[in-house]
């Protein structure tokens, strides 16, 4: 069986030297469903315009050939610059292909639904620090009162079905009780 030729290839930095060779190869090879937009249509270092594009139109394979390039002067002139912005576009790119954006149509468990993706779906690795990064304050939306603690269970209930976890019942059950004392012990953000 040949290649799929109707895949969805986004090539990225399609009017450059690098991007224009690429798009011209696949086109010569009869791919149908390449995906294009200009610097100026879409901003890869900007992350959110990056993720919904990614989000809306779901490249399966991506050529990254944007990049801010200059010549040697510019290059030894801002080199921080250079470096900057193109590790910006780069990892906008890899994180909006990789795990994809928030999903907002969860209100309050989007970030546990990113971190589903990330950790289990995509099986990113993880490894326990033992050291005091960031306090944490309780009290935030999902706590903030038992209709909340009820509708972020929910959510996660939702977001983990979503993703082929198929959990009991008892999953959101320990997962309220343990929140409940956060209603009536706070502490402030440091
Ligand atoms: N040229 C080569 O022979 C060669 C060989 C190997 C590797 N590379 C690498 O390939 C990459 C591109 O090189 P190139 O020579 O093709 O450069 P280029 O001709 O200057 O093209 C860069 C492309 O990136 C796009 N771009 C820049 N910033 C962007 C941003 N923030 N958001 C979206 N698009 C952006 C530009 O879009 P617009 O046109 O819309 O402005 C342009 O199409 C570089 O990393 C380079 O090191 C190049």
């Amino acid at each position: 069986m040949g290649p799929d030729r109707s895949m969805r290839i986004y090539v990225a930095g399609h009017r450059g030297l690098a991007g224009g060779a690429v798009l011209r190869e696949l086109q010569r090879q009869r791919y149908t469903n390449l995906l294009v937009r200009t610097h100026s249509e879409l901003d890869l270092e900007d992350a959110r315009p990056t993720q919904r594009f990614f989000a809306e139109q779901r490249p399966e394979v991506v050529f990254l050939c944007a990049a801010k390039v200059g010549g040697i002067l510019a290059n030894n002139t801002y080199p921080a610059d250079f470096l900057l912005r193109n590790l910006l576009i780069e990892a906008n790119v890899i994180r909006a292909a990789h795990v994809g954006p928030f999903d907002e149509r969860y209100r309050i468990a989007a970030d546990m639904d990113h971190m589903l993706r990330l950790f289990e779906v995509r099986g990113v690795r993880s490894h326990y620090l033992p050291r005091v990064i960031v306090h944490m304050r309780a009290g935030g939306l999902s706590n903030r009162s038992l209709r909340n603690i009820w509708r972020a269970n929910m959510e996660t209930w939702r977001s983990l079905r979503q993703h082929g976890f198929h959990v009991g019942p008892w999953f959101i059950g320990r997962k309220i009780l343990r929140k409940i004392p956060q209603l009536f012990f706070r502490r402030e953000a440091r």
